[in-house]
């Protein structure tokens, strides 16, 4: 594992629509890698679509090496990282082994002909690539909109470095500016009426177990357990939220990511890039 080497100041590299890194700034210190052919941006969905494709295909182009052991997270921005790991490892021969974050990250590394291990085989990481819900000023993330938390923060916990993919929308100063859905947290089934008044007593808001769409009853996870949505109604010291949240008997983990990203690649409106990174000490 790498953290101490992180400093707490974020850089913002604005990426010309020509290709990541070309010229986007002094701060820029990645590898310069050409964008994806230019598709049709539209409006609304289509253009975020486009926006996490292009962010997926730079940090594909800019992390993903031969012989590597690479963590696959989840949600919709980690396909195109996945179909882009996918056409790369083909057209180079790459030997890369793939490391899930959830049943749909396994399914797409199984669809898509990647290599697919575990921590047993592969305890540690030298990159994880996932999506996120919001990243802030800080690059603290909310994760965990599509309840996969738990595994997320376990494979990025255990990588080298943490690459972070996501569209326009996610990109906030403070964390709550963007995402209203408040911070999953996983919890055991039978605490989670405690849970839910041990966080609201001592950091105020509301949360609610999350209910499942297709099927009577909770969500419940890939670990069997439910998931709170734990909507804050103030920006908080998210570092200290984060350790007693967890401190709170039956809270498995929670959907606050401090300090773990190494860069984030935000897809933008017009079809570019723009990196976001922590420098080395
Ligand atoms: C899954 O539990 C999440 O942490 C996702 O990584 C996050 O919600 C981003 O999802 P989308 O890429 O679907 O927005």
């Amino acid at each position: 594992m790498r953290r101490g080497r992180l400093l707490a100041r974020a850089l913002l590299a604005a990426l010309p629509p020509g290709g990541a890194g070309a010229g986007g700034g002094a701060s820029w210190a990645l590898p310069h890698v050409p964008l994806p052919p230019r598709r049709q941006l539209g409006s609304g969905s289509g253009m975020s679509e486009e926006a996490k494709r292009v962010a997926a295909w730079a940090a594909v182009d800019n992390h993903a090496k031969n012989n590597q052991v690479l963590g696959i997270g989840s949600g919709s921005t980690i396909v195109p990282v996945v179909h882009r790991l996918a056409e790369r490892v083909k057209q180079e021969n790459l030997n890369i082994v793939c490391i899930p974050t959830s049943f749909q990250a396994r399914q797409l590394i199984l669809q898509n002909g990647l290599s697919l291990s575990d921590l047993d085989r592969h305890p540690e990481l030298d990159v994880a690539i996932d999506g996120a819900d919001e990243v802030d000023s800080d690059l603290s993330l909310i994760k965990g909109g599509g309840g996969c938390l738990t595994q997320e923060k376990i494979v990025a916990g255990y990588a080298k470095c943490f690459v972070v993919v996501a569209d326009y929308r996610k990109n906030s100063k403070n964390l709550g500016d963007q995402w209203k859905k408040g911070i999953p947290i996983e919890v055991i089934p039978m605490a989670y009426v405690p849970v839910i008044r041990a966080v609201t007593r001592k950091f105020g808001g509301v949360a609610e177990l999350r209910m499942a769409v297709r099927k009577a009853g909770p969500v419940v996870t890939d670990n069997g357990n439910f998931i709170l949505d734990w909507k804050f109604d103030k920006v908080h010291k998210w570092n200290e939220v984060n350790t007693a949240i967890k401190m709170i008997p039956g809270v498995v983990e929670t959907g606050l990511f401090i300090n773990m990203a190494d860069v984030v690649y935000f897809g933008m409106e017009d079809g570019s890039v723009s990196a976001r990174e922590k420098l080395a000490l």
